[in-house]
């Protein structure tokens, strides 16, 4: 309902307005030219991207020759959960269970029970992690540790609970979580690969050619995380050496493996550990070797 109200005219104000100002800019050329170049400026200083040279000459002999295909690799071999495992990036196996455990792209920590038949092997989703599972080690009481490169280092109980052991140290996150083992003592090693690049931009990392990977260790009695070694170069797989001296730390576009002492007289000291033809992802080591995947071999001549 409207309420009539008495309206009051007010009388017309006087008109003081000066005459429009005759702008000098000119417009056209300010939105054509110097726009952009300032966007420009804007985009570049925001751009961290900022390339460097691999230090290939800290390598101390030539890639060795090696083939791009040999076809004799996989004769012999039989696949096991063909079809349903999404890029599986690293493998467990449980001797007490027969349980192979594997991390997949989709999220998924599967479990596979392979039967007298391959073909028989049974795939099951075990653990959602909400991110993207890589590294995995059984842990000394029945737990998965696993390095997720979006949520950390994790620990999966044999029921399924996952924690985040650790997902930051010095006051710097992880933002690529990678590899991971864990020594007779209960120490984890893992690697964080980058703390700019996340799993989804690991280009940016490789491109950029700079050292923005760390080496870790978790204490799962205090709980405390520990930076072993900085300035690495996308460093990946983890592995324990069998006699507890060492933990070997692969770097990916540096196409080597260094060995990081844990005990002994070169305690907390890195050396050369093996150079290779091939860009290096996880290492593990069983019955008397290493063996190391390579995501790709070296297709440039150096
Ligand atoms: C494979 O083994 C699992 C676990 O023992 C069993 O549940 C399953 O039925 C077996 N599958 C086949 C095809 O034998
Ligand atoms: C983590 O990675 C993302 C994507 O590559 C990036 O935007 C973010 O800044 C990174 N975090 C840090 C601390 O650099």
């Amino acid at each position: 309902m409207a309420e009539s109200k008495p309206t009051t005219t007010q009388p017309a104000t006087t008109d003081y307005t000066l005459p429009p100002t005759k702008w000098t800019t000119p417009w056209p050329f300010f939105a054509a030219v110097l726009a952009p170049v300032l966007a420009a400026m804007l985009v570049y200083q925001l751009d961290s991207f900022d390339p460097a040279p691999l230090p290939l000459h800290e390598l101390t002999q030539p890639p060795l020759a090696a083939p791009r295909k040999n076809g004799r690799v996989l004769q012999g071999a039989e696949y096991v959960g063909a079809g349903n495992l999404l890029a599986p990036e690293d493998i467990a196996f449980d001797t007490g269970s027969g349980l192979i455990y594997t991390t997949c792209a989709d999220g998924w920590i599967k479990r596979v029970t392979v039967n007298d038949s391959v073909t028989d092997s049974v795939v099951e989703n075990w653990v959602h992690t909400g991110g993207r599972p890589l590294g995995l080690v059984l842990g000394h009481h029945g737990e998965v540790i696993v390095a997720d490169a979006y949520k950390g280092l994790l620990r999966i109980s044999d029921v399924g609970e996952v924690d985040v052991l650790t997902n930051e140290a010095e006051g710097l996150g992880f933002n690529f979580t990678d590899g991971v083992d864990i020594a007779d003592d209960g120490t984890i090693y893992f690697t964080d690969a980058s703390y700019k690049y996340d799993f989804h931009n690991f280009m940016g990392d490789i491109l950029e050619g700079k050292p923005y990977g760390r080496f870790l260790s978790y204490d799962p009695i205090t709980k405390q995380t520990t930076v072993l070694a900085r300035d690495l170069y996308f460093p990946n797989g983890v592995a324990v050496s069998p006699d507890q001296d060492y933990v070997v730390f692969c770097e990916t576009p540096m196409r080597r493996c260094r060995r990081y002492y844990i005990r002994g007289e070169k305690k907390g000291s890195i050396e050369k550990f093996v150079e290779l033809p091939g860009l290096p992802d996880n290492i593990r080591y069983a019955e008397g070797h290493y063996w190391i995947a390579f995501s790709t071999v070296i297709y440039i001549s150096i």
